[in-house]
């Protein structure tokens, strides 16, 4: 086991996906782990997983919350006292909205709020709480945030605007606190077998709506997305595991492009935004003519 032992992580979303494999990993390489979940009942069964109970504090922590926050926070303060740093922090709470009118044009306004308040402000909220422990430590600030905010897909409520938002934000963090010896860095994954998309079920669509390709497409997306849950590549626990590597470096990366096919979709954002553009319309109409679920 590795000697971490007066180590802190804190962590938001810990009930499911990579935010509980990296909770997990975390607490299995000798962290002591704060894991945020939502429903009371996640308290008990994240708890149940870790392979050593006595280092994983599972917590009531809604990112839209403050009082939540507020709470977690004195939990930690607590640890904090008992001899133990925040050794990182990693901001991972997040949803993605694929069903109903969810095109630039025809999203209303609540839906985007919505996405917004969560994976923006939450993270903000988050990582402002707990920001000044992270320093005492000289520790990281892990973020997770997608390659959505590299590669825009199109349909998405504003899930990539709320990435490309977190972004900006984490650049302008790092470089704020560049000069006070912490870390901050962004995690790029591409595609993770999580049930971030399963959870959506998109609703019909009214085919009469500007958008009509909107439902095939996410529907088809949905489709491709499912067919590569065996993808070694796109396992969660190689995201924990990428997230732990982070924490321990001296000298993190700035930036972890990864999951299945994450180097390649990273080196498309790459390219000028005409071909992009060209690339992703083709794509769009390749999976909307070849899905087995187009109705
Ligand atoms: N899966 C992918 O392909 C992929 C790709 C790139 C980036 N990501 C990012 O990875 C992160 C984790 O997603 P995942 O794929 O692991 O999906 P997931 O299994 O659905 O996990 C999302 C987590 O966020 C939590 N959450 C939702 N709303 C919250 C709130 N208001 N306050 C606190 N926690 C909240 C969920 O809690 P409940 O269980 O209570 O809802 C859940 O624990 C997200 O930020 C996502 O954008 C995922």
């Amino acid at each position: 086991m590795d000697n971490n032992n007066n180590k802190i992580v804190v962590i938001t979303g810990a009930s499911s996906g990579i935010g509980l494999a990296t909770a997990l990993y975390l607490n299995e390489h000798g962290y002591h782990v704060v894991a945020g979940v939502r429903k009371p009942q996640d308290k008990e069964a994240v708890l149940a997983k870790a392979q050593f109970p006595a280092r994983m504090l599972t917590i009531l922590l809604d990112v839209t919350k403050e009082s939540d926050l507020q709470s977690a926070l004195a939990s930690v303060q607590a640890l904090v006292a008992d001899h133990k740093e925040v050794a990182a922090i990693v901001s991972n709470a997040g949803i993605v909205i694929l069903k109903g009118n969810i095109s630039c044009e025809e999203c209303p306004e609540e839906t985007l709020r919505t996405v917004m308040d969560i994976n923006f402000f939450g993270a903000v909220r988050f990582i402002q709480t707990f920001l000044p422990l992270v320093r005492t430590a000289k520790g990281t600030v892990v973020i997770n945030s997608a390659m959505a905010a590299k590669l825009v897909i199109p349909f998405t409520a504003g899930y990539a605007t709320s990435k490309c938002a977190l972004q900006g934000w984490a650049t302008s963090l790092r470089r704020e606190v560049y000069a006070q010896g912490i870390h901050v860095v962004l995690i790029e994954a591409a595609r993770a077998s999580t049930n971030l998309d399963a959870k959506q079920n998109p609703e019909a669509v009214d085919q009469s709506k500007l958008y009509p390709m909107q439902r095939p497409f996410i529907k088809a997306f949905l489709e491709s997305m499912a067919s590569g849950k065996n993808n070694p590549h796109s396992s969660p626990w190689r995201i924990a595991k990428t997230i732990a590597q982070a924490i321990a470096a001296k000298h993190p990366k700035l930036h972890y492009a990864i999951g299945s096919g994450g180097h390649l979709l990273a080196f498309i954002s790459l390219l000028p935004d005409r071909i992009q553009d060209w690339l992703i319309n083709k794509m769009m109409h390749k999976m909307t003519s070849t899905s087995k679920l187009v109705t």
